[in-house]
């Protein structure tokens, strides 16, 4: 049985100061979640360092970044490597997210080199895979999430596999308020499960307009394991009762 992530993708959201009120509000908040919940929170880069910080006295907390290169360093302006990461007590990295596919040339190719380097230093990489509208309406979902999911694992052994987390996050479902219903979501996740064996007990994370209201509807069917989650993640009283109904099952 998958572990219970709940992730919140901040993006372009929160200063250093700002994040390190939302944590002093949050975290106390998270004390009493069931421990075999994992609960990660992913700033931007600028206020990794007051996350952490933030952070010491509250370990059930988890740092993420949103991006990460895959090079240990070089000429590579703007890019922020694996160390410079896990300084800050990062463990954590989401790639390939729809936004940077679409905004930033994040390809299959780079997703699968991050992920690779990831690994390879101990970090969880939360891989992104997702369809657009017009994709879906031409009746392309499924292909387009497992070859996503298969480019991202490719080349990696079972038990790398087994180190991941995947979100499914349908691209029209995000920041829309139009959340994919919890049923055909599933049955997506059902079908980026079944296209790698080695996916068996990964964690499969649901994003799109998750909010407290409907995460426990998500987290009922079988494949869905937790959410990735944006707009609902950047207040902490209301992340907090998102994580709350996820779990309390
Ligand atoms: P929203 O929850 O704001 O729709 O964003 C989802 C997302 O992109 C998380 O990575």
């Amino acid at each position: 049985m998958p572990r219970t992530v709940i992730a919140g993708n901040w993006k372009m959201h929160k200063t250093a100061a700002e994040t390190r009120a939302f944590v002093e509000a949050f975290a106390p908040l998270m004390a009493d979640v069931p421990a075999d919940t994992e609960i990660v929170i992913a700033p931007p880069f600028t206020a990794l360092a007051a996350a952490h910080d933030a952070l010491r006295a509250y370990p059930r907390v988890r740092l993420g970044a949103q991006n990460v290169h895959w090079e240990p360093q070089g000429a590579y302006t703007g890019e922020i490597s694996i160390a410079m990461l896990q300084e800050h007590g990062v463990s954590h990295a989401i790639v390939g997210h729809s936004e940077r596919r679409a905004y930033c040339n994040e390809l299959d190719s780079t997703v699968n080199l991050k992920v690779r380097a990831l690994l390879a230093h101990g970090m969880t990489p939360i891989v992104a895979v997702g369809e657009t509208l017009e994709e879906r309406d031409a009746g392309e979902t499924d292909t387009r999430v497992v070859s996503q999911t298969r480019c991202a694992l490719d080349g990696l052994t079972d038990d790398e596999i087994a180190r991941v987390i995947l979100a499914y996050e349908p691209i029209w479902a995000i920041g829309t308020g139009k959340n994919c219903d919890p049923a055909e979501a599933g049955r997506v996740m059902g079908a980026i499960r079944a296209c790698v064996p080695a996916l068996a007990d990964v964690p499969l994370l649901y994003g799109g307009s998750m909010k407290a209201e409907n995460v426990a509807t998500y987290m009922s069917h079988h494949h869905i394991n937790g959410g990735l989650v944006g707009g609902a993640s950047l207040d902490p009283a209301v992340f907090a009762t998102l994580v709350r109904n996820a779990t309390t099952r």
